[in-house]
């Protein structure tokens, strides 16, 4: 996997300096359509077997990069494959509309060890290494159960424990639970891949994330919370809106190693998004490896 690595952050960038082209521009097609391109295009130079499992969707009416797709140089006969779970954009919305916390992302594991849906919504619980040291949370647990064991772990008061979700209507009865449980909330209008990283990063200010946001996101973001030693649980939701009972870890959706690489599209709280300077775009990155639960951070200066 480590021979893999760095390459993988010059594919988050090049596709985040493709869709900040489209920040702002109010074209959601558009600017998929560039950031997958770019992606495509970053992924066909790098000497590996890419599957794409995790793809570009159906949510999106993308361009491509759809699951299935097979990218790479290497000759596809030979040689080690990898599977791979891809949003050129996470947030396309923001980036259009110019609002916060939209990345590139990738990660990379080895071939059938990555968790494949096709499904479009999933229900979620993230939560940082400093829990998952002590605790094993259950997305089954009712919110009080899970605040109390955060509180307990973290030696936190509820008014100080941090609850991310998504602003959703879908989820009105869950904030009406926290406001009762008496934790801060913080609603996002998008990009829970990023909220669930930053419950995983001790100064974020975020110690959980729940609620109901895109399956193949949920994929992508359990590759970062196992190189971040976070945890994370899902349960898909069935076309109907009913959660499937099944209850998946970290250890479901990606079975080994993996790595995970993103770059700001637009500022977050994560990453700084796209810059421009008169010698060239600036980009801010994260890359990660499961294996040895390195997290560097990277800030690229590209000519023109
Ligand atoms: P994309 O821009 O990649 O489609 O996803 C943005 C996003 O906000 C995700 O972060 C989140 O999981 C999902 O959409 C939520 O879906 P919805 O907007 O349908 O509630």
């Amino acid at each position: 996997m480590r021979e893999i690595s760095l390459d993988m952050v010059r594919v988050t960038e090049a596709a985040a300096i493709a869709a900040s082209g489209w920040i702002g521009s109010g074209d959601k097609k558009a600017a998929d359509k560039a950031a997958a391109e770019a992606m495509r295009k970053r992924l066909n130079t790098i000497d590996f077997k890419g599957h794409v499992v995790i793809g570009e969707g159906i949510k999106d009416e993308s361009a491509g990069l759809f699951a299935g797709e097979r990218v790479g140089k290497a000759d596809m006969k030979q040689g080690k494959v990898y599977d791979l779970a891809i949003d050129p954009i996470e947030g396309t919305r923001p980036t259009v509309n110019s609002g916060p916390e939209a990345l590139s992302v990738l990660a990379v594991a080895d071939k059938g060890s990555l968790f494949s849906t096709h499904e479009f919504y999933m229900k979620k619980l993230a939560y940082g290494p400093q829990i998952a040291k002590h605790v094993r949370l259950s997305i089954k647990d009712t919110l009080k159960k899970t605040v109390e064991q955060v509180s307990r772990v973290t030696g936190k008061t509820p008014e100080k424990i941090v609850v991310c979700l998504l602003d959703r209507p879908r989820h009105e009865k869950w904030v009406g639970e926290l406001r009762r449980i008496g934790v801060r909330i913080k609603l996002i209008q998008d990009c829970d891949v990023s909220a669930a990283i930053a419950t995983c990063l001790s100064d974020s200010g975020i110690d959980l994330l729940c609620g109901i946001g895109g399956a193949p996101e949920g994929v992508i973001t359990a590759c970062a919370i196992k190189c971040l030693r976070g945890g994370f649980q899902a349960q898909i939701m069935r076309k109907d809106g009913q959660t499937q009972p099944e209850v998946y870890g970290l250890d479901e959706f990606v079975k080994g190693e993996c790595v995970f690489a993103a770059t700001g599209i637009t500022n977050g709280s994560l990453l700084r998004g796209v810059r421009y300077t008169s010698e060239g775009p600036v980009t801010s990155s994260v890359f990660m490896r499961s294996s040895s639960g390195t997290v560097r951070w990277l800030s690229s200066y590209h000519g023109n």
